[in-house]
């Protein structure tokens, strides 16, 4: 049988076909756009991501119909997608990284409060989360409110969409701060602070349970939907991330740090998020906002060119030396300073600063915007020595030697970079049987291909530049609120 793992991700769609057996068979991807109606705000059209979807599944299964097992999802967190009472979407999908909600999310947060918010949930309010959307639209779009029917999560449109079953997974759904996340169930007191109808949420599943069967529309007449999981939970399924304390960093539009826990667990101050995993168990994670997005502005925008090389050529000698920084808050701040007002900034520059330098440091300030989530994990105890790493920026060989050496971690490499969709796909495969649970198919499946150790040398090098780096943030926010905050 051949299986479908579908990745539903910011800028595009990525789609792989794999045999049972984990060997890609064909790829496929189509790109759409995001909306920048404001300042700070990111939203996309649901259907566009069903054109391009339904686009992918007729390619992927051209010629192997009734030979198709198995489809599931890896989507982009936290969209909030509203659908009315005939199933007509409402608004466009408001995204993970919209700063829309500053107002809501203090009020979740300093109102009902943190402590109250991490007992209902596990986690505190981030701008980007769900609920704090949802209160959004119930003060600024009655009307749209008014209409709610079901509230979905962006990869589950595209699963209601297929099946005509309204369904969740346990890793997307505790992205909502809905979810009590200790508990697997939807939260009554969250539902209640919200506004927010039981009914018009979907059901839960595992990421790896069977939700329904594709539509007859579709001709592919033994295909499961399995429910699939938010795009880290599935990339580090993609990524064999499965056992417990072992670590996954995606370089992707976002960029995050994800490890996975067999037990549930909160840190201190919810600086990480405390999730569900794919696996049924638990993982904590940091997630800032722009990753790769942040080398793609600098590449494809600023120098108008798609020669990635060439941008950073030369500047492999510069590692650990430049003193240029970079600080990548292109859409605000998550992980940690949740700081919707925080702006991308290049710091040092001088008349000889050259355009590697640049290119270095936003590939550096990147890796140092995740060493402050890292930092969080190893400050609560957590040992962390090494990771798996995917995602797009993953492709480049400099960006992963930066990333082992300011994060001090061995960074080992797949066979297959596609985490998302390769982790959807394999939960298809466990939904239809193929394997007894994930950490099986993970295990018989995932391939490990390269190892970068870090460097006792260039380690010591950037954690001087880290330093640095650390008081940059705290010396610019006040600036940032005066500047480009509300009030
Ligand atoms: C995770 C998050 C992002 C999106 C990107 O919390 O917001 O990683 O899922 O697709």
């Amino acid at each position: 049988m051949y299986y479908i793992g579908i990745d539903l991700g910011t800028s595009s769609v990525k789609g792989l076909l794999v045999d049972e057996k984990g060997k890609i068979i064909k790829e496929a991807s189509a790109n759409y756009s995001v909306y920048y109606p404001q300042s700070g705000w990111s939203e996309q059209n649901p259907q566009d991501w069903l054109n391009a979807t339904n686009g992918i599944i007729n390619d992927l299964s051209e010629g192997k119909k009734s030979e198709i097992g198995g489809i599931s999802f890896g989507g982009q967190m936290h969209g909030l997608v509203i659908l009315d009472e005939h199933d007509e979407v409402i608004r466009s999908c408001i995204l993970w990284n919209d700063g829309r909600t500053q107002k809501q999310t203090a009020y979740l947060n300093e109102q009902v409060g943190k402590e109250k918010l991490s007992e209902f949930t596990a986690n505190v309010a981030f701008a980007g989360f769900t609920a704090p959307k949802i209160l959004w639209v119930k003060e600024n779009e009655p009307e749209n409110f008014a209409r709610i029917s079901k509230i979905m999560l962006p990869k589950d449109y595209l699963a209601y969409m297929l099946t005509g079953v309204h369904a969740t997974d346990y890793s997307d759904a505790s992205g909502t701060l809905l979810l009590d996340v200790k508990n697997k169930r939807w939260s009554d007191e969250m539902c209640e602070i919200c506004s927010v109808k039981k009914e018009w949420l979907p059901k839960l599943y595992e990421s790896f349970e069977v939700i329904g069967r594709v539509k007859a529309e579709y001709g592919l007449p033994n295909a499961v939907v399995t429910a699939g999981a938010g795009d880290n939970a599935a990339a580090a399924i993609g990524t064999g991330t499965v056992g417990d304390g072992d670590c996954n960093i995606s370089l992707g539009t976002s960029g995050t740090v994800f490890i996975s826990k067999d037990g549930f667990s909160v840190d201190d101050k919810n600086g990480l998020h405390s999730f569900v995993h794919a696996t049924g168990k638990w993982h904590l994670m940091g997630c800032i906002l722009s990753a790769a997005s942040c080398n793609k502005w600098w590449i494809e925008d600023i120098l108008k060119s798609d020669n990635y090389d060439l941008a950073t050529h030369g500047a492999e000698e510069k590692l650990g030396k430049n003193d240029v920084f970079f600080l990548p808050y292109l859409m605000g701040e998550r992980s940690p300073h949740n700081d919707v007002n925080a702006r991308g900034s290049f710091i040092g520059l001088r008349p000889d600063t050259s355009r590697e330098e640049m290119a270095l440091a936003v590939m550096e300030g990147v890796a140092f915007a995740l060493k402050d989530c890292i930092e969080i994990a190893r400050y609560s105890g957590l040992t962390v020595n090494s990771s798996n790493i995917c995602g797009g920026g993953a492709k480049s060989k400099l960006w992963k030697k930066i990333v082992a050496n300011v994060l001090n971690l061995e960074v080992y490499c797949t066979e297959t970079e596609q985490g998302p969709a390769y982790g959807a796909a394999i939960l298809a495969m466990v939904g239809n049987g193929e394997y007894k649970d994930v950490s099986s198919a993970c295990k018989n499946i995932v391939r490990k291909k390269d190892l970068i150790k870090p460097d006792a040398v260039l380690v010591k090098l950037y954690e001087k530049k880290y330093a640095a780096f650390k008081t940059l943030y705290p010396s610019l926010k006040d600036f940032f609120a005066l500047t480009y905050g509300n009030n």
